[in-house]
């Protein structure tokens, strides 16, 4: 089974991003050859998931990296050397601040960030500095994010196979596929782990209004490997649960609190509380890099304000009056009484999670 397509990877000095808003329609990649770029990609939803906006936030700081480098002129004296390792770590923290407002609540986006402008205080170190050997060192650390991104995945869908019994029914939320991270996916690579060891039975996709991230991205990635599937509008779930043998509930997560509270698509919690009410197991599968231990409480986790004009409209068509009021919070935070367990590349967890272990 392969991943359908790369959502994102750097070819010749740029970077491209599969531009996830034209599917299920259409494969369109957006080149981006500066770091801004990237974050606009972010900041529009061509590019989203947790795990895949700290991807990108990777590739947008090695581009950026790279574009100091094409502005500098070579330097003979060892006095302009040391002036050149200031200006860059300038310009590199200059970036992480662009791009650090593209999406408030995935905990990916500051992670990445600041793990990239660590690596290059450390390049900006060697005597002598090297502007071309910098940006070379920081792409193959982005390339290292999004392999280890891979193999968490690889790892939790591993664990979290084991939880489901032959036969399986699962129900999954938004996306959190391939398409939401390096690779392979989260809660959809339980999923797809399942099928590989034919222990899965079917896979109810919730539509996930208003981005629809369940009926555009997850069902065409579920066909796509050929796994057997169905897609729900959000408030069937309940009634399937009702006359369905629905044995998990699996979705992804964008940042994780100390004490389990968990934030994700808008429209999880009310999931999780009919889960709660049928008796069906709810996990959250994701990496432990999500777990945020500096936030004690769900409380404490920002949550994205998106435009209303996302709700009113779809696909450019208005569904509501004109000039009608709506809300559009992003995410909401799942309260960990509601969470069976956590599935994780270290394995299945219980919070309140300790310091020891997170990544
Ligand atoms: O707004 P989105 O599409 O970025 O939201 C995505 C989700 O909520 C996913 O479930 C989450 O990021 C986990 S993806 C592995």
């Amino acid at each position: 089974m392969r991943d359908p397509v790369r959502t994102i990877f750097w070819k010749g000095s740029c970077v491209y991003v599969l531009d996830q808003r034209a599917l299920p329609a259409r494969t369109l990649f957006i080149r981006c050859a500066e770091y801004r770029q990237v974050g606009e990609t972010i900041r529009n939803m061509a590019l989203r998931g947790a795990p895949l906006i700290g991807c990108a936030a990777a590739y947008a700081m090695a581009l950026a990296a790279l574009q100091f480098s094409a502005t500098l002129r070579p330097h003979k004296s060892p006095g302009k050397e040391s002036r050149a390792a200031a200006e860059f770590i300038k310009h590199m923290a200059e970036a992480r601040n662009v791009l650090i407002s593209a999406r408030p609540t995935a905990v990916h986006l500051s992670l990445i960030l600041d793990r990239m402008l660590g690596r290059a205080r450390n390049l900006a170190q060697a005597v002598p500095f090297d502007a071309g050997k910098s940006w070379k060192a920081l792409k193959s650390e982005a390339e290292r994010v999004v392999r280890e991104d891979i193999q968490s995945n690889l790892d939790l869908s591993r664990h979290g196979a084991k939880l489901l019994p032959h036969g399986a029914q699962i129900i999954t939320y938004c996306n959190a596929g391939a398409l939401a991270t390096g690779g392979w996916g989260t809660a959809l690579g339980v999923v797809r782990q399942a099928f590989k060891i034919g222990k899965l039975k079917k896979a109810f996709a919730c539509e996930t209004r208003p981005y629809l991230q369940g009926s555009r991205l997850t069902l065409w990635e579920l066909m796509q490997n050929k796994i057997p599937c169905a897609l729900i509008t959000d408030n069937m779930a309940g009634y399937l649960m009702g006359r369905e043998k629905i044995h998990a509930i699996i979705v992804g997560a964008d940042r994780i609190a100390r004490n389990g509270d968990t934030a994700n698509k808008i429209g999880t919690f009310t999931l999780a509380a009919l889960a709660r009410y049928h008796r069906v197991p709810f996990y959250v599968a994701a990496a432990t890099s999500t777990i945020d231990m500096k936030l004690a409480g769900g409380k404490d986790i920002p949550i994205e304000q998106r435009s209303p004009k996302e709700v009113v409209e779809i696909n450019g068509r208005r569904i509501a009056p004109r000039n009608a009021q709506a809300l559009h919070p992003a995410f909401d935070v799942t309260p960990h009484a509601l969470i069976t367990a956590f599935i994780t590349e270290k394995g299945i967890l219980h919070p309140p999670f300790k310091r020891a272990q997170t990544s």
